[in-house]
C-alpha cells in the first residue's frame, strides 16, 4: 500500500469546468491509496464508487472517462482502446479512460475529475 492516494472528484455531469451538485448527481471526493496492480477503475471500485463503466472495464464503451489534473507523468500510456474511443483533442488535454490507466510508477498523488454519465462516489443503497 502506498503512502500516495489516487483523489477522484465528483462534481456532476460533465459541464465545462464549473462545480458543484448539478442535477442530483452527487458530488463528493474520493480518496484511495495508490496501487501500481490496479487501474484506476479498479481503484474507485474498491471503495464502491462509480465512473460511469458500462463494459466492466474492458475497453469498450469509453463510459468511464476522467479528466487527470494532476500527476499525468506518473500514469501508462493511451493504449489502443483510448486512441479508438477518446478524440486526439481530449487525449491532449488530459481524457483518459479509467479501466485503461495504471499507476506506471508511484511517485505523487494523482488527481483525476470523473466525467463519466452517472458517476457518483459510491453506489446507491
Ligand atoms: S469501462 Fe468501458 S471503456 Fe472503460
Amino acid at each position: 500500500m502506498s503512502e500516495f492516494k489516487l483523489r477522484i472528484l465528483f462534481e456532476g455531469p460533465y459541464n465545462g469546468g464549473q462545480t458543484g451538485d448539478h442535477h442530483g448527481v452527487p458530488s463528493g471526493v474520493l480518496e484511495v491509496p495508490l496501487d501500481i496492480n490496479l487501474n484506476l477503475l479498479a481503484h474507485a471500485q474498491c471503495e464502491e464508487a462509480f465512473l460511469g463503466s458500462q463494459c466492466g472495464g474492458h475497453g469498450k464503451c469509453g463510459a468511464d472517462r476522467i479528466l487527470i489534473l494532476k500527476g499525468q507523468d506518473a500514469l501508462s500510456p493511451p493504449t489502443e482502446s483510448e486512441k479508438r474511443l477518446l478524440s486526439t483533442q481530449d487525449l491532449h488535454r488530459g481524457v483518459r479512460l479509467a479501466c485503461q490507466v495504471f499507476p506506471d510508477q508511484i511517485i505523487s498523488d494523482i488527481e483525476a475529475r470523473a466525467l463519466g454519465r452517472g458517476a457518483h462516489p459510491r453506489q446507491p443503497e
